[in-house]
């Protein structure tokens, strides 16, 4: 394990900062970037006009709502619940509706960079159950990175002891809450140069993977019921800056069914992932990074 005496103060970055890190990838040593086909997120559901409403589109996971996007003329937005306690019906809702299980809506927006683009519905902080991915090529995210209760964007990048931070909101040094340290920019920073990050984490996910890292905890004894409550408890573990989540009632590692909601809270290089069998070969797994929107090529 890491020191424990050493403080732990990972950092969120700007989305367009990211999506220059990730780019550069393209010609640095790093592993390959996972495809954009792969690439969603966690506790967002995006606007856009319905192609077709989930009410009548039950899918038995996640793919299979990319794939039915990919294939329906006009789509360029899916949008899952992948939460097995249901996802929120309309912004604003406290509870989460068991119905919208397993729904896949289709969605076309117009892409533009004039606005934040995919638009996401309802607020930040919000546990909405809902996964959101795109179709469309070349999409960078448009979303402002999450802020602090005194709004001042957390910075961009952090090595503590040699694991690195990108993005990330983690585990208050003060073993409260949850913090980061925050951009140089920030007209009125704190004093103790941290903020408060919101208490839903928005991840990036990638899936059907399986991201290697130092595991942190007993994942065989951790069961959530989605994708952004694992990222969530990620976000509230030391060192934790990758999570892997088994997304398929039909078991994960090939047919284990008792790995159905299974968390995993690890430590990895996010700015190089490793997927264990390459990306997209872990069949079910959802693995999140502690970061905004990756771009698309
Ligand atoms: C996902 O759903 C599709 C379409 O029903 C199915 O062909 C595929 O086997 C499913 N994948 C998993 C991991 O269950
Ligand atoms: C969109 O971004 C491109 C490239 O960054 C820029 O050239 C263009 O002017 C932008 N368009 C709008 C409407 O902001
Ligand atoms: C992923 O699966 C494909 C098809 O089974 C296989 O050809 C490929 O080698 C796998 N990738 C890795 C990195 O194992």
């Amino acid at each position: 394990m890491a020191p424990s005496s050493a403080l732990l103060l990972p950092l969120r970055l700007p989305a367009l900062a990211l999506a220059a890190l990730l780019l550069c990838c393209a010609g640095c040593t790093s592993a390959d970037s996972p495809p954009a086909s792969l690439i969603a997120v966690a506790a967002r559901d995006v606007e856009g006009g319905i192609v077709s409403e989930g009410d009548a589109l039950y899918l038995p996971n996640v793919t299979a709502c990319r794939d039915a996007c990919a294939s329906a003329p006009g789509c360029n937005l899916w949008i899952y619940c992948a939460a097995a306690d249901g996802c929120m019906g309309s912004p604003g809702d406290y509870q989460r509706d068991l119905r919208k299980y397993r729904q896949c809506w289709l969605k076309y927006d117009k892409p533009t960079n004039r606005s934040a683009w995919p638009r996401s519905k309802g607020t930040k902080d919000q546990y909405t159950g809902w996964i959101s991915g795109t179709t469309a090529a070349g999409v960078r995210d448009g979303s402002l990175p999450d802020v602090g209760y005194t709004r001042c964007y957390c910075s961009s990048s952090y090595i503590q002891n040699g694991y690195k931070f990108k993005g990330v909101c983690a585990k208050s040094s003060s073993g409260y809450g949850v913090s980061c340290y925050l951009e140089g920019s920030c007209n009125n920073p704190p004093q103790n140069g941290e903020d408060w990050c919101p208490s839903v984490q928005q991840c990036t996910t990638i899936l059907d993977t399986d991201l290697d890292g130092k595991v942190l905890n007993d994942g065989d004894n951790t069961y959530v019921n989605s994708p952004e409550e694992c990222c969530g408890r990620c976000t509230q573990t030391e060192w934790c800056n990758a999570w892997t989540w088994c997304s398929d009632p039909n078991g994960c590692n090939g047919g284990e069914l008792f790995r159905f909601r299974q968390c995993w809270l690890k430590n990895a290089d996010p700015t190089n992932p490793q997927p264990k069998g390459g990306y997209g070969n872990s069949t079910g797994w959802i693995s999140g990074l502690r970061m905004a929107w990756m771009p698309k090529d």
